[in-house]
């Protein structure tokens, strides 16, 4: 069986181990400019992941579905790659128009994820 609950759960964790430091940047330096960044690798990142994990924890038919893996790779790379363009967004690396094609696709990634899951919610749930 996939592990997917703990796989969720670990990649999860470690967007919450970039989340926090850089809250504690800011919070040190008094610059904010990264907030958005920070706030959606915690939220985006460790809470939605975390959730997603428990859920795929308390319902195993849910966890066992294909479908439930594809969640994990869109989530997992599309969080990954959309909070990467956002740091280059705010460090002044690149510019909004930058940001395109690469962010929407990341995006769609996981919005495409989302679907998978509730498909599966309405399926297996
Ligand atoms: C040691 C832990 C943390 C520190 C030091 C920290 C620090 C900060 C700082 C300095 C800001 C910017 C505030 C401003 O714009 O004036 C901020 C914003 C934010 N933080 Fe944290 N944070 C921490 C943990 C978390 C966690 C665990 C979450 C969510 C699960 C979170 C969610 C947010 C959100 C959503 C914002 C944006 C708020 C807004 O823009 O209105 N933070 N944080
Ligand atoms: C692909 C997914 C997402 C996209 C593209 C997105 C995009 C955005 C954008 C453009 C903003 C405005 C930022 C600004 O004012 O500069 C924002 C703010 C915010 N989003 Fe999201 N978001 C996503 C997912 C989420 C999720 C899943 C959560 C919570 C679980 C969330 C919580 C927030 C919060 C709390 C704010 C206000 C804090 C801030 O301005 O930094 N977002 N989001």
């Amino acid at each position: 069986m996939t592990n997917v609950s703990r796989n969720f759960m670990i990649v999860g964790l470690l967007f919450l181990l970039v989340g926090i430091p850089i809250g504690m940047y800011m919070s040190a330096s008094g610059n904010v400019a990264l907030a958005p960044l920070h706030a959606h690798l915690n939220l985006l990142g460790f809470v939605l992941m975390t959730v997603f994990g428990l859920v795929y924890r308390v319902v195993p038919d849910m966890a066992e579905s294909n479908l439930a893996r594809v969640h994990f790779w869109l989530h997992a790379l599309g969080a990954a790659v959309l909070l990467v363009m956002l740091f280059l967004l705010l460090s002044a690396r690149i510019t909004e128009a930058g940001m395109v094609p690469i962010a929407p696709i990341a995006e769609l990634m996981i919005l495409l994820g989302i679907l998978c899951f509730g498909w599966n919610l309405l399926r297996n749930g």
